[in-house]
């Protein structure tokens, strides 16, 4: 019998031919996250289920799913789906890392830059129609060049943001479970316990991986300990940061701004008091939000697939252990 995927948003590019080569496909037609109602009921027929970051692959869905071999994320980060959940029953969890960096660092220094010089502001001011003589103490920001850069998870993303930021003549610290001593020796990066990467950056940017350890990283004790003058910048997952501490944090300016590509909730309704803060610029998280980035995350996403429902390693695996 021919395998059967189950395809949770229509993806970019040449996804769906790619798949098409190892089994029938299943697609969820309409524009908008796959209905969770609608993906257990047809998880029961997969094989395999290629899904976003909005589905949530958890036990009960295993549980409903009894041919399911292959899980295959378009997306790098994982914490919507129980790993250990899939690891016990074998099946092969899939997800895109690589393709995604380079894009998402580009869009982690805009928002650091963004953050430092107020540009959030700057439009607004132009577009309500404020902008009047030139005035020197207009807007004034924090300097990016020459100063220092704080990444909190010094992973694939972390070390191409400070690729960047060491471009910008920025000195480097970062925090995360392990020393990385390739990127200490090429950019002299320095491995600090967080509270004092927290006290001693300018900015600081998060690129660690939503995990139960990291959950609420950035708290109200965190916020506190950095400088009035500092930016925070977020383009990993929303709740590594306690988001009424932010507010608070930027309300009472503990810190001067902050950027946000991810939010906890997210979407953000629009009356969020995060929204009314001129010292904080939200986008939609866009990390990868490239053409040519979100069709190479597609394409490596359904190459994971076929290879998953063909037993073979993936391309991308996060639990290699599956295959014994
Ligand atoms: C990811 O891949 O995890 C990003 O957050 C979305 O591109």
């Amino acid at each position: 019998m021919a395998s059967s995927i189950l395809v949770t948003r229509r993806p970019p590019g040449t996804a769906l031919d790619i798949l098409s080569s190892a089994g029938s496909i299943d697609l969820w037609e309409p524009d908008e996250i796959m209905l969770r109602v609608e993906l257990v009921r047809r998880v029961a027929e997969a094989d395999a289920v290629y899904c976003m970051l909005t589905d949530h692959i958890d036990s009960e869905l295993l549980d409903a799913a009894p041919r399911l071999r292959v899980v295959s994320n378009m997306a790098v980060g994982l914490d919507n789906i129980d790993l250990e959940a899939c690891t016990s029953r074998g099946i092969a969890v899939g997800h895109t890392p690589g393709v995604l960096t380079e894009a998402t660092a580009d869009l982690a220094m805009a928002l650091l830059l963004g953050a430092a010089r107020r540009i959030g502001e700057g439009i607004d001011y132009v577009r309500a129609g404020s902008w009047g003589e030139f005035r020197l103490d207009l807007l004034l920001g924090q300097e990016v060049h020459s100063s220092t850069i704080g990444v909190v998870g010094m992973g694939r993303i972390g070390a191409a943001v400070a690729r960047r930021a060491a471009g910008f003549g920025m000195s480097i610290l970062y925090s995360g479970p392990s020393r990385k001593p390739a990127i200490e020796q090429e950019l002299g990066a320095q491995h600090h316990r967080l509270d004092d990467l927290l006290r001693l950056a300018d900015h600081v940017v998060i690129t660690a991986p939503l995990t139960p350890e990291t959950h609420h990283l950035i708290s109200e004790d965190a916020l506190r300990l950095m400088k009035p003058t500092a930016t925070l910048t977020n383009v990993a997952r929303g709740p590594l940061v306690d988001t009424a501490a932010l507010v608070d944090a930027l309300q009472n300016r503990l810190i001067a701004s902050a950027a946000l590509d991810v939010t906890d909730p997210e979407p953000l309704s629009s009356d969020h008091p995060l929204l009314s803060l001129p010292n904080c610029i939200v986008i939609p998280h866009l990390g990868s939000a490239t053409l040519k980035t979100r069709a190479a995350m597609a394409d490596l996403a359904a190459r994971n697939v076929v290879l998953g429902l063909r037993g073979k390693p993936m391309e991308a695996c996060a639990n290699p252990e599956v295959y014994g």
